[in-house]
């Protein structure tokens, strides 16, 4: 069944007029209203899995725990079975949150995939640069995989996995989670419904707010693009994949344009110091300061392994700032990752889109604009605004839910009914449909460094 004829059967049209003029309606309390459970977006195709699916989770950090503690809420969709973790105590703490056996505990991936198959299937969650390796092995052993997102940090890796797991016959998900959310489901229904005719341009900005990028782009682990994945691979292959979906057809041009202009030594201010616990008399006002970041707003903190009684987190927290990149001042790092692009992008079928990604702005939350030939749709991914041309109609939707737009445990449900099931079509997108997004962003970073105009070719 395709995603417009499933969407179309399940009182989509009912639920739209229960939401969209009670702008204090929640998506939860209309889905009760109408009937619907908990969740106007449950697939009437999922079953009771006659047992959970057995997972092997590679890589236990912020991802790998957001996806195991579904296994926690759902024990019957989903049971960890074996974890493959570097790090001690994320190791031992996965393992006994879960019951893993001692035997199925591994140091790395390379352990674990080198045993046979013990599990149903794997999610790979470990950084960027260690998707491929894995990946392969996986398939190789005959597990489904559940890969994070960047599928590859280069196009010919990106290739490879593609053909390993057309080869192999696996069923292969990428994380691609804001396809899951009510918000941009949404848009799709309503784009491929007709509501605004043709679909003839689309805008789309990724705001990525300036704390945010000073965390994950500057200080981060994302901060050098040759160490994890260009920024338009590592943030925004999101974007590319959302915004072809809406369009509904391949891409064949690219072109980017885009620089680092403000984390740069040249634009350290005066009396500024290696670390901003080292006495630096630019911290009070610098909107980037780490010491009001982590340790007065107390915000981001995932990134640290802090100590179970919150008494100790204050010093903990100093002790991390004086030792960790977190601490670095953002203007003397060695970073190299835009902090600002834009991208142009032309369909086949004529569609042309723009995609801006911004560090600096105040705001998270995509905004996306989508011009048809009989109306128009203005979206924040809290609410999103209709305008029929014809009619001259107005119409408002508005939801609030989680940071991912409530995409991450509806993705990682899909993807376990695909795997308990073995019906690929579960899935929102191919593995196809995820490769062509990367296949984008690739493009449009040989476009930024070559200043060239990109083809894109699956
Ligand atoms: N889907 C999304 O929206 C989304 C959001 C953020 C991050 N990500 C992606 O998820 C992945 C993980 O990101 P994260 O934020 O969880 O990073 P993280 O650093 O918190 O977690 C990665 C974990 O992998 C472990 N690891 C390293 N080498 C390993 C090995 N050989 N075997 C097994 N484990 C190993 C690390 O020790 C770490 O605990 C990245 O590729 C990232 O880009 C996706």
């Amino acid at each position: 069944m395709s995603l417009r004829q499933f969407l179309s059967t399940r009182a989509l049209v009912r639920a739209m007029t229960a939401v969209k003029n009670g702008a204090a309606l929640s998506w939860a309390e209309a889905a009760r209203q109408l009937g619907l459970g908990s969740d106007l977006y449950a697939d009437a195709r999922h079953r009771e899995l006659a047992q959970p699916v057995r997972v092997l989770l590679i890589g236990a950090g912020h991802r790998g725990g957001i996806y195991a503690q579904y296994a926690i809420e759902s024990p019957r969709e989903m049971r960890i079975v074996g974890v493959a973790e570097p790090q001690r105590r994320r190791l031992e703490d996965m393992a006994s949150a879960h019951g893993v056996a001692a035997e199925r505990q591994f140091a790395g991936w390379e352990q674990a995939l080198a045993q046979p198959k013990f599990a149903d299937a794997v999610i790979i969650a470990t950084p960027d640069r260690l998707h491929t390796a894995p990946c392969l092995a996986a398939l190789a052993r005959g597990y489904d995989v559940l890969l994070e997102k960047p599928i590859a940090p280069t196009e010919p890796e990106c290739r490879q996995i593609l053909a390993a797991a057309r080869a192999s016959g696996r069923i292969v998900g990428v994380c691609h989670v804001l396809r899951y959310t009510p918000y941009f489901r949404e848009l799709k229904a309503l784009v491929d419904g007709g509501a605004i005719g043709q679909v003839i341009s689309v805008q789309h900005l990724e705001p990525i707010e300036y704390t945010h990028m000073s965390h994950s782009y500057v200080r981060g682990q994302w901060r050098k693009s040759h160490a994890s994945t260009p920024i338009i691979l590592a943030k925004s292959c999101h974007d590319t994949d959302i915004i072809r979906w809406l369009v509904g057809d391949h891409a064949d041009n690219v072109h980017c344009f885009g620089n680092l202009k403000w984390f740069t030594q040249v634009n350290a201010p005066p009396g500024s110091t290696e670390r901003c616990t080292d006495g630096c008399a630019a911290e009070p006002h610098c909107p980037y300061s780490a010491l009001q970041i982590y340790w007065r707003d107390r915000k981001r903190l995932y990134v640290f392994d802090l100590p179970e009684d919150r008494r100790l987190w204050s010093d903990f927290i100093l002790q991390s700032l004086r030792d960790t990149d977190y601490g670095r001042c953002v203007y003397r790092m060695d970073n190299d990752q835009p902090d600002h692009l834009t991208v142009n992008i032309l369909f086949r079928n004529g569609v042309t889109a723009g995609f801006s990604m911004e560090a600096h702005v105040s705001y998270e939350g995509r905004r996306t604009r989508i011009m048809g030939s009989m109306g128009d749709i203005v979206g924040n991914m809290e609410s999103f605004t209709l305008t029929s041309f014809r009619s001259g109609q107005r119409k408002t939707w508005s939801l609030k839910t989680d940071a991912h737009g409530g995409g991450d445990h509806r993705m990682l449900k899909d993807w376990l009914q695909a795997v308990g099931q073995q019906d690929r079509t579960l899935l929102s997108s191919s593995i196809e449909d995820s490769a062509e997004s990367h296949l984008m962003a690739y493009a449009a970073e040989r476009s930024r460094i070559g200043k060239t105009i990109e083809d894109v070719r699956l």
